[in-house]
């Protein structure tokens, strides 16, 4: 598809509902794949197979996720007897950057360079080999990085020159609320932590509960600012 096309296609489906976006893309592409970690995710995973069986889905294990959220894609996984493709950070770059660095570089200088190796290189290593990737991302969920966000764009962060790759980002206009509706109405399996004041969750390191009201990402790397609040999955929402 080019640019153009994109536009087109941008076009068409603003301000169209979730099912509506998720069905064009898994019409549209054939090698696509929903990036699942979060509660948002399992919306679109409920979504998608009831329109093509064969959906494909992708979980980043960073190695510091939750024993929770380990729990939590399992229940999916059977819930939906779907084949979840787990994908773990590379060998040698983990060894030698925990051996520089330890376990906790990220309260010292940032999260982006553990980050780096533990979520962004495998996803990159997989978005190499699809022609499209669905996420769940949402509008509402930070104001400084993900307004902007269409239902359909060309990841800037990760095509190559000899790989043009589409993001299809299906529920972004929906709120929290929403989601959590979707949810309740049609029975979906759920992190456990959400019962215990976790609202949006990553590593166990860089996640803790959040108080009633405040920012939904507030709990995430919450010795940064909101501004640095992308772990480098969705580098492109970063204004440069
Ligand atoms: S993050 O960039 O801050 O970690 P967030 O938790 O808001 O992202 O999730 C936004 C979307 O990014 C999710 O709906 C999902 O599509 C994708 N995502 C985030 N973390 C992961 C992960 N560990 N594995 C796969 N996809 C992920
Ligand atoms: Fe590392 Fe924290 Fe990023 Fe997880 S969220 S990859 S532990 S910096």
């Amino acid at each position: 598809m080019t640019p153009l096309d994109i536009q087109h296609l941008q076009t068409a489906l603003a301000g169209k509902n979730p099912r509506a976006i998720l069905k064009k893309a898994l019409e549209l592409f054939d090698n696509i794949a929903i990036s699942f970690s979060g509660a948002e995710d399992v919306v679109l995973i409920d979504m998608a197979v009831k329109i093509r069986k064969d959906i494909r889905v992708f979980s980043l294990d960073t190695g510091r996720l939750h024993p929770e959220t380990y729990r939590f894609i399992e229940k999916v996984r059977k819930h939906y007897q779907i084949t979840i493709e787990i994908l773990t950070p590379d060998r040698d770059l983990l060894d030698s950057f925990v051996k520089e660095k330890g376990l906790f570089s990220f309260y010292e200088d940032g999260h982006l360079e553990c980050c780096g190796i533990r979520k962004v290189e495998p996803l990159k290593r997989k978005l190499a080999h699809v022609d499209a990737w669905i996420t769940g991302q949402r509008r509402d969920q930070n104001l400084e990085t993900r307004q902007d966000i269409p239902e359909v764009q060309i990841d800037t962060a990760f095509s190559t020159p000899s790989h043009p790759l589409i993001k299809f980002n299906p529920l972004l206009n929906w709120s929290s609320a929403q989601v959590w509706d979707y949810i309740e109405a049609y029975q979906a399996p759920y992190n456990e932590l959400h019962e215990k004041g976790f609202i949006s969750i990553g590593c166990e390191p860089c996640t803790r509960a959040v108080l009633p009201n405040q920012p939904e990402r507030a709990g995430r790397w919450w010795w940064e600012s909101e501004a640095k609040k992308e772990c480098g999955l969705h580098a492109g929402n970063l204004k440069t």
